[in-house]
């Protein structure tokens, strides 16, 4: 078997390098494909060398550039390699614009798909990410999805069940993994050094690159009015290129870099910001993975968005939408900062993003399916099977694999009087209703 994965942001490096180093644990062929989408090298290079995976095969070289002219050249790109390397199957995480490109390129060239961090939704279609992670679903063959939640989102979709699997997060496997490695090594990057980071109390670290914020000049003010007032803390702001460039624009950067308590430093390399994030009293960010590691490492969140594809963080207790409204950014800081209960229960919230083996997992279901030859994609040579659509309330104690054997059917939906479920193999659906496809 011959694995391919596309990766060409920071975030991807981080999720797929738990995968790639299980790949190579296995002894199994793969190539990793890079779009150069993030080329500084403090945005891609220092990520293989601190998450200890070989640097890729391939590096695409794309650049900044539009949405139109990134995409086009990623699958310019991907399609020729993809075409001589012939992969079984090819990885792409999350929902960057290499996503997209990467999926609508396998599809094409019939090549199966397994998207990694699948089923998330905003449902803000402003959101280039949005598109970027629904056309990916659309395309793929396997789906490796973090939570129930967002399993729930696909089958609400019209996705069949049979191809979703539950993995966790590779985030928390990545976290677990370097933290401890971080904590023996302790600060390398230089500016955390100069600012004795070890010697600071309530730090505050922040992040933000969205383009919904950091490209509307109202939103950028709104923030750093709040940041102005927040003089309490020590906040730590590695920031990332974009933001830089669109400070600059507005004129805000000497602004905020001359306040005291700011201190904007590079984006720095992953061990140094683990043991950062770890140390914060707050995190106040705009970004996916942030959200998920805060929850991971027991710190709490606030986060400069609106909405979230990461609802599971605000429900256990960990996150709070504060948008880019100065009142909810001071209310939610300062309670964390002055209310110590209120700080552990957002503390305590529990981790929905699994116990740090959803590499082990996605490995395990692609040599399943590769085994059963599952990855193959080909036309139909049946006659299109028959079924059809049902409901039922069901009364009695049954497992969903029980129901399916009997009705010989695959169950769809299932609500439990309150919220939909994700119908695993085990659950009782005793009192629960349910869709389900029976074949004829
Ligand atoms: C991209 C992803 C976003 C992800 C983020 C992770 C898309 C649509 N966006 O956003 O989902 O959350 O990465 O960080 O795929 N730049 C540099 N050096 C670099 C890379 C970028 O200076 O190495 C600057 C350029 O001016 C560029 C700008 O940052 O125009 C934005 O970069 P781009 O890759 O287009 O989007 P991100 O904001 O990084
Ligand atoms: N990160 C890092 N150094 C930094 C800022 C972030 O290593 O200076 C890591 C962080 O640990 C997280 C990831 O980058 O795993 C998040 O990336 P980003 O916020 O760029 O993208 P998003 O997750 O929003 O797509």
């Amino acid at each position: 078997m011959k694995i391919a994965t596309i990766l060409g942001t920071r975030p991807e490096i981080i999720k797929m390098a738990p995968i790639i180093a299980e790949i190579n644990k296995r002894g199994i062929n793969q190539i990793v494909l890079h779009t150069g989408q993030h080329y500084d090298k403090e945005m891609s290079d220092n990520f293989f060398r601190d998450l200890e995976i070989p640097a890729p095969d391939y590096n695409i070289q794309v650049g900044s550039g539009t949405h139109g002219r990134q995409t086009g050249l990623m699958m310019k790109g991907i399609e020729e390699i993809l075409v001589e390397e012939k992969p079984d199957i090819v990885l792409v995480q999350g929902d960057t614009n290499a996503v997209l490109a990467g999926a609508l390129v396998c599809a094409k060239l019939h090549i199966a798909i397994g998207h990694v961090e699948a089923g998330l939704r905003s449902f803000d279609v402003t959101m280039p990410e949005e598109i970027n992670r629904r056309v990916a679903d659309v395309c793929s063959l396997m789906y490796f999805i973090p939570t129930e939640e967002s399993a729930v989102n696909l089958l609400a979709e019209g996705f069949s069940r049979k191809n979703l699997f539950i993995t966790g997060n590779t985030v928390v496997d990545a976290c677990f993994r370097h933290l401890e490695i971080a904590e023996k090594r302790g600060f390398e990057e230089e500016s955390l050094k100069t600012l004795d980071i070890d010697s600071m109390d309530n730090i505050l670290t922040l992040t933000m690159h969205r383009a919904e914020n950091v490209d509307v000049e109202e939103r950028v003010r709104n923030i750093i009015s709040a940041l102005k007032e927040l003089s309490d803390m020590n906040i730590i702001f590695p920031i990332h290129p974009r933001t830089k460039h669109t400070l600059e624009n507005f004129g805000l950067f000497d602004e905020l870099n001359n306040l005291d308590h700011v201190h904007i430093v590079r984006p720095i390399g992953y061990l140094d910001f683990l043991l950062l994030t770890s140390k914060s009293t707050l995190i106040l960010t705009d970004s996916g993975g942030l959200q998920e590691e805060a929850i991971t490492l027991d710190i709490p969140a606030l986060t400069l968005r609106y909405n979230t594809e990461r609802p599971e963080t605000v429900t256990a207790g960990g996150n709070i939408l504060v948008g880019a409204n100065k009142d909810a950014i001071l209310e939610n800081a300062n309670r964390i900062l002055n209310d110590s209960e209120f700080a552990d229960r957002m503390k305590n919230a529990v981790n929905p993003y699994g116990q740090g083996d959803a590499a082990v997992k996605t490995v395990d279901a692609i040599e399943k399916y590769y085994r059963e030859g599952n990855l193959n994609i080909a036309a139909p040579e049946d006659i299109m099977d028959s079924f059809s659509r049902k409901m039922a309330k069901i009364d009695i104690d049954i497992t969903v694999r029980e129901f399916e054997e009997a009705e010989n059917g695959l169950i769809h939906m299932v609500f439990d009087g309150e919220k939909m479920r994700f119908p695993t193999d085990e659950l009782n659906l005793k009192g629960m209703m349910i869709t389900y496809d029976k074949r004829e």
